[in-house]
């Protein structure tokens, strides 16, 4: 196999997006567009990738680390002048280039390879993808001859009524012969509507050469959706999203209304898990086998157990065990680490706490920077005093201790194990193991007060 390459167009402003955040940031199912894209294209097995960055550079480079190198264009003079920033990176080398737009983020690497193998049959020096659109308006048009034969591509704002009602598309993907791209590019100028250097001008150069021209329609117009606009982000979205969902139904999962579930691409999930809808799964989350997940219920960043059941909750940036059920209206915040069969009821919220297996706090709690063993019971309203207004401490709460209802344990504070703590009690020192602590006003009665009082 010939050596493969890979540039991805990403310096544009994007202006049409109307937007601070630069436009191949722009997420589409929580991941951004410029990363669908090179993702993608690493599943080529390419020699290198590079990515051509200019507004919003550093911003782009944070967002693909070291999966690329990257181009710095300065100006953005047009999409030529972009790929001819990857020239000291490519230009001696042999092989094929594969050249992709940033905004193009539903384009998959099967179509890619379809492109390449088409590329290879024909033995091109270039080779287009292109698509048919219902409405090509914008996008630029593939020009064929008599014979059908790709000639040129001319942008919408360069061609004539004829030529606009061309409904086949250029994708703005294509992979060319290295060598020729590099060095037919230096002929591309800029007269035209926009005063841009397009990188499509190649094909006519080559064209004209003599060189074999080649182009692969493909079927999925879907895929190679260019997002300029919020219209077309959110189309891309809807199709992202059927997407993702489509193959977690073909992996085993119910979706019990998969319009409402919203699902990052990096999701894993396990067979038989039931997700009701509402639910917003984002970034990199696993969910085992036999999960119920929702309704109404985000999860971030998460690993959940088998047999998990979450209802109208959010779990963040946590570790959630097996058997465990959570909700309805709970909050697990970060760096939490929830063990098995344990119990979080409703109105609770867990913050960086590592909870013990088979433990329980079944109603309205707050439980933060604790330690909390097994077996251990939480009465409804206990609270962690974690925070003086400077720092946090840590409260540890031992295997099999069961607090009672209503009380606060001011860390740092440690109840051993075994221990019990009285309801109503603020904790503010050790309780060792296998005591009871009792720490509230001794309850007074006074006889008849009442009656008195209205007697007056
Ligand atoms: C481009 C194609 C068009 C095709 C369409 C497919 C050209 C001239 N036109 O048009 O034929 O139908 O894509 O979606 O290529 N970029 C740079 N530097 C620049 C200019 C652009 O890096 O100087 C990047 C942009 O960030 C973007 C990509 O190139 O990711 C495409 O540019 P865009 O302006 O969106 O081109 P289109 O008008 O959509
Ligand atoms: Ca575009």
């Amino acid at each position: 196999m010939d050596k493969r390459f890979a540039v991805i167009l990403a310096a544009g402003k994007g202006t049409r997006m109307k937007s601070k955040l630069y436009k191949v940031l722009h997420p589409v199912c929580g991941k951004p567009m410029v990363e669908h894209v090179a993702d993608e294209a690493l599943k080529l097995s390419l020699a290198k990738l590079v990515t051509i960055v200019g507004h919003g550079a550093e911003d782009v480079k944070e967002q693909l680390g070291d999966r690329s190198e990257y181009a710095l264009q300065e100006e953005q003079l047009g999409t030529a002048h972009a790929v001819k920033q990857a020239k000291s990176f490519l230009a001696q080398e042999k092989g094929t280039t594969i050249v992709i737009c940033g905004d193009t983020p539903l384009l998959t690497a099967e179509t890619m390879e379809a492109m390449l193998s088409e590329h290879q049959k024909h033995q091109a020096k270039v080779t287009i993808l292109t698509a048919r659109a219902e409405d090509p308006t914008g996008y630029g048009r593939i020009i064929r001859d008599e014979t059908g034969a790709v000639v040129k591509i001319v942008e919408h704002k360069d061609a004539n009524d004829a030529e606009r009602q061309v409904n086949e598309i250029n994708t703005g993907t294509y992979c060319f012969s290295n060598e020729d791209l590099f060095r037919v590019i230096e002929q591309v100028s800029n007269e035209n509507a926009q005063g841009e250097y397009y990188l499509p001008d190649v094909i006519e150069i080559l064209k004209n050469e003599g060189q074999t021209v080649a182009a692969y329609q493909t079927p999925q117009f879907e895929e190679t959706l260019g997002v300029n606009d919020r219209i077309a982000l959110s189309q891309a979205e809807q199709f992202m999203k059927r997407r993702i969902n489509h193959q977690h139904m073909k992996n085993g999962v119910t979706l019990i209304d998969p319009e409402n579930t919203y699902i990052s691409p990096d999701a894993v999930i396990g067979e038989d898990t039931m997700i009701y809808p509402g639910t917003v799964i984002k970034g990199n989350v696993k969910i085992g086998a036999d999960a119920i997940i929702g309704p109404n219920t985000e999860i971030v960043d998460s690993i959940i157990g088998d047999r998990t059941v979450i209802k109208q909750s959010v779990v963040c940036d946590s570790e959630v065990g097996v058997d465990v059920t959570i909700g309805p209206f709970a909050h697990i915040r970060p760096l939490s680490k929830i063990g098995d069969e344990v119990k979080i009821g409703n109105f609770v919220e867990i913050k960086k706490t590592v909870f013990g297996d088979r433990s329980k706090v079944s109603h309205l709690s707050y439980i933060g920077d604790a330690e909390v063993g097994t077996d251990v019971n939480l009465g409804c309203g206990s609270i962690t005093v974690n925070y003086d207004g400077k720092n946090k401490f840590l409260t540890k709460i031992e295997d099999g201790a069961f607090i009672g209802c209503n009380s606060n344990l001011v860390a740092p504070v440690t109840v051993g194990k075994g221990a019990y703590v009285a309801a109503g009690s603020t904790v503010t020192e050790d309780v060792p193991q296998d005591a009871l602590s009792i720490a509230r006003a001794r309850q007074v009665n006074k006889e008849d007060y009442v009656k008195n009082i209205h007697k007056k």
